[in-house]
């Protein structure tokens, strides 16, 4: 059956449209069935209603409380009945009890290596760092911020030129390559996620999941 995608945002959404024209081009067998920001000049807004898809508010700053944000967001993702939730540049901490609901469900990706670098200003730490590589991350989401398991990594050599600006732009490229990838495997049910272990066609993935050069793609 046609999986149900519901995609959450906060800002501009360049990811949400790599999902956008990978399910256009029938690339994902999958449909997204609601597009939701907390923020209401998010532009991916604009992006999915040019694709004509459903999208809805929930202002964060409406709420009095992070849980009674979390169940208007449930509630949402449920009335969608929603199998596959895509978060693409949300920037809310989500409650355990949200996770939890929709454990096995939800995606994230994360703009590093993981398990390193963890939270914010990713770029800027790995070249502080004098790392040799840099990259993202298509994870499940868990209750431990950016720690699920690693479903796709898309990998790049940080070049001794690059500021966190340039080497931003190269991981966005690859970003928008490893999210619809993953997805599409999801909605093909290829890849499946249960209790927190990915299986890939059956077969337990490994700990950093599957990999993806920018060198193989330029
Ligand atoms: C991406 O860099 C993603 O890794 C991070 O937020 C950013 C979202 O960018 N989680 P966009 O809104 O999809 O352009």
């Amino acid at each position: 059956m046609t999986k149900r995608i519901a995609v959450l945002i906060s800002g501009s959404g360049s990811n949400l449209q790599a999902i956008i024209d990978a399910v256009s081009k029938k690339q994902i067998n999958g449909e997204i069935v609601l597009v939701i920001s907390n923020k209401g000049d998010a532009y991916g807004l604009q992006r999915a209603q040019q694709a004509n898809i459903e999208t809805q508010v929930l202002q964060h700053t409406d709420y009095d409380s992070r849980e009674a944000f979390d169940k208007d967001l449930s509630n949402a993702l449920i009335a969608a009945k929603a199998d596959v939730i895509v978060l693409a540049g949300f920037m809310r901490i989500l409650t355990e009890q949200f996770v939890n609901q929709f454990q096995d469900k939800m995606l994230n990706i994360h703009p590093s290596l993981l398990p390193k670098y963890k939270g914010l200003n990713t770029h800027q730490r790995a070249i502080d760092a004098k790392d040799s590589h840099a990259g993202c991350s298509v994870h499940y989401v868990t209750a431990e911020l950016d720690g699920g398991p690693i479903a796709m990594q898309g990998i790049t050599a940080i070049d001794v030129t690059d500021d966190a600006e340039q080497l931003a732009q190269k991981v966005h490229r690859l970003e928008h390559i490893i999210y619809p990838k993953v997805i599409s495997w999801i909605c093909d049910d290829q890849l499946t996620s249960i209790d927190n272990r990915l299986y890939f066609n059956s077969e337990l993935l490994d700990e950093t999941g599957f990999k993806l050069s920018l060198d193989d793609v330029q």
